[in-house]
């Protein structure tokens, strides 16, 4: 077969159709710069040994940075061929061969495209997690900036997107710091496993040459070569893990997502959207879209199903190297890309959104959030708990029915309330009670380690 790193042993070329099929050119163009790094380290750690002589490495490594260049200028021109070569690996060692002659194909001395691609996915997907982690922090330190402001802005709580108890704008934007503070460690641990070296791995049964595995892992910044050829060429599970994480990551800024959404809309009125960060309708003039939550929302779905698509192509496949492997690359790219355009958009919508504080104070002053203060009110004055709960549930039935709040209730209201056995033990201070129900005070009497009060999120946000 013509043009092909293995054709020798083969009398026919392969089908056009075949050739479509087979190559991974269109996507993993993506790896060039990477492919260009671990063969570099690959051809001094062969000189280093003998192998190469110096006059061949010298030829290869001008060589391949020659070619990397050739191609970039082409991609970047818009005139490049995807259908040169089958993938990343044979377009760069026939380019080679074709400038600087025979020598090229020394290039390949001791390594197979098993271990090579293996590398190079590796490399890729160590420098996108040290970008993403730093985009990471920058989000995160936006959130924490937004929280600082909004200490003491009192909004509702909730439960089943019922209101519950009274918090802060704060208190709420911490929960996600930390949420993505996990996500930013856990692509921290995903890195030290994504950071080992398979070169040297071969095709999947190392190789006769005496190759300085741990020189060429040195070399390219890894913790260290793997120990196991086999495993080096078959093994996924940095690709999963990473994934996985991504995943992780996604869920979380889908459900900010999915309160973003909530909150811009009338019936919240919690925050509106800038206007570089929403769209109109082409039909309701009045519109103002939260399209970039939404699709972050939406593209959740997407890094998710990657995940899948990676865990059922890995699933039963037996060792070492088989070509479902190649699958391996569309999906973790699509991933790394929407997450890249995300953390950039992110956080420039939370910078832009105007939180009204006015509108959250008032929700959280409506709907009998306090009802769980004054069960615990009753209950500090020798009420058992269970028996305060139902008297504030039959508190908030006639609240409910004469329209008002709890602290609105009056004394003789109090007394239809009480059972005839209690009214005798309690001798309820209303004025204390009032104040205590105030939502204000209820956000600042919650001032557990963690809690809304003021100078708890305060403090939280300082260390
Ligand atoms: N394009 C291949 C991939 O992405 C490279 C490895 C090919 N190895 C092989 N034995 N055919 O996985």
């Amino acid at each position: 077969a013509k043009n092909k790193l293995w054709g020798g042993r083969f009398k026919v070329d392969t089908s056009e159709l075949m050739d479509e099929f087979n190559a991974s050119l269109p996507f993993d163009i993506k790896l060039l710069k990477y492919d260009v790094k671990g063969s570099l380290a690959h051809v001094q750690m062969l000189a280093k040994q003998g192998i190469l002589t110096k006059e061949e490495t010298k030829k290869i490594s001008s060589g391949l940075q020659a070619v990397k260049k050739e191609i970039e200028k082409e991609l970047a021109a818009g005139k490049f061929d995807f259908k040169e070569a089958e993938d990343i690996h044979s377009l760069i060692e026939a380019r080679l061969t074709a400038k600087i002659g025979e020598v090229g194909g020394k290039l390949h001395t001791g390594r197979s495209r098993n271990d090579q691609v293996a590398l190079d996915l590796r490399l890729y997907l160590r420098e996108e997690t040290l970008d993403l982690r730093k985009m990471l922090l920058d989000f995160m330190q936006v959130i924490l900036d937004l929280a600082e402001k909004h200490t003491e802005t009192i909004m509702p709580g909730y439960t089943h997107l019922q209101r519950a108890q009274a918090i802060t704008f704060a208190h709420h934007l911490l929960a996600y710091y930390f949420k993505l503070k996990r996500d930013y460690e856990r692509f921290g641990d995903a890195l030290k496993r994504i950071n080992i070296s398979p070169l040297g791995s071969g095709a999947l049964a190392g190789s006769s040459f005496d190759l300085d595995r741990e020189f060429t892992a040195k070399k390219l910044g890894f913790i260290r070569a793997c120990k196991n050829s086999i495993d080096g060429v078959s093994d996924r599970d940095f690709v999963l893990e990473f994934l996985a994480v991504a995943s992780n990551l996604m869920l979380h800024l889908s459900s900010l997502s999915e309160e973003v959404i909530l909150w811009n809309s009338k019936e919240f009125s919690f925050i509106e959207l800038a206007d570089q960060y929403t769209t109109g309708s082409s039909i309701m003039p009045q519109k103002k879209n939260p399209d970039l939550a939404e699709l972050v929302r939406g593209k959740t779905g997407k890094v998710i199903g990657n995940l899948n698509q990676m865990l059922l192509t890995l699933k039963g496949l037996p060792l070492a190297y088989n070509k479902d492997l190649q699958e391996d690359k569309e999906g973790l790219f699509a991933s790394v890309e929407t997450l890249k355009i995300i953390l950039k958009l992110y956080p420039e919508m939370l910078k832009t959104m105007k939180v009204k504080k006015k509108e959250m104070q008032k929700a959280a002053a409506k709907g009998f959030l306090n009802a769980t203060e004054l069960a615990d009110f009753l209950a500090v004055n020798n009420i058992p708990f269970r028996k305060a709960h139902q008297i504030v549930g039959k508190a908030v039935i006639l609240a409910a029915q004469k329209e008002k709040e709890l602290e609105d209730l009056q004394k003789s209201d109090w007394e239809e309330i009480f059972d005839s056995d209690l009214k005798e033990e309690l001798k309820v201070d209303f004025e204390k009670l009032k104040e205590k129900l105030k939502v204000e005070t209820a956000v600042n009497s919650h001032s557990t380690l963690g809690g809304p009060a003021f100078k708890e999120s305060q403090s939280i946000i300082q260390k």
